[in-house]
């Protein structure tokens, strides 16, 4: 069976008399020989600018809503989680001329950076006696020779050693009582 309307291959269907051109009708716009057909654009050409508009009024409603909402703004301190607010606690912040502030400074002037590893202390990293690292939390010190209540036991034990534990390595170190107190000021705060 074979067909009389069947083009030949390859070869386009004959265009109906009836159908014009779809650009027929439209303005030629020139340039590449483009038509415009802005007229049958499903959107208006003006869509562009009322979204822009309306992200932006958006965006800033948005911000203005967060900044609203958020406390910190109010209190002027910024927030932050647990975490964040431990790790400034536990660094020992010294005050500026106050008794653990002068231990700090008083410290290197002395022998104890020679026989002690004493955090904060530039310089303090002897190994002949023990670390001084948590020396204000422990309950006896010397071996467990002296009770550890508080400063005044520290303050006892560095103006004299040998006095306390006889035979003990630390030698008599020659502090005055304000210096052992400001030492100590500053011992207390490694914890
Ligand atoms: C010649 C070395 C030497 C010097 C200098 C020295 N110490 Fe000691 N210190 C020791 C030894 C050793 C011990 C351990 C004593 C013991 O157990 O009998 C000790 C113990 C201590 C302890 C008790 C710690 C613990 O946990 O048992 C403190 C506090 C301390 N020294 C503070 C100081 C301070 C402050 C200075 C400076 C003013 C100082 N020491 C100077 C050798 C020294």
């Amino acid at each position: 069976m074979q067909s009389d309307h069947e083009p030949a291959p390859g070869a386009l269907a004959p265009r109906p008399a009836a159908a014009p051109l779809a650009e027929a009708n439209s303005t030629l716009t020139g340039g590449a020989g483009l038509f415009d057909h802005s007229a049958r654009d499903p959107f208006a050409r003006s869509a562009g600018l009322w979204t822009g508009i309306l992200g932006l009024t958006l965006t800033v409603a948005v911000g203005v809503f967060l900044v609203s909402r958020n406390p910190a703004f109010e209190s002027g301190k910024a927030g932050g989680t647990s975490n964040q607010l431990a790790e400034l606690a536990a660094a020992a912040v010294l005050t500026p001329g106050s008794p653990a502030a002068d231990g700090a400074r008083i410290i290197p002037t002395k022998a104890c950076v020679g026989c002690h590893i004493i955090p904060g202390i530039p310089g303090a990293t002897g190994q002949v006696g023990p670390s001084l690292a948590g020396v204000a939390g422990r309950p006896r010190i010397a071996g467990g020779a002296v009770p550890n209540t508080g400063p005044d036991d520290l303050t006892k034990w560095i103006l004299n050693p040998p006095g306390l534990k006889p035979g003990t390595l630390m030698p008599n170190n020659g502090l005055t009582d304000d210096e052992a107190t400001k030492i100590v000021a500053y011992l207390e705060t490694l914890k």
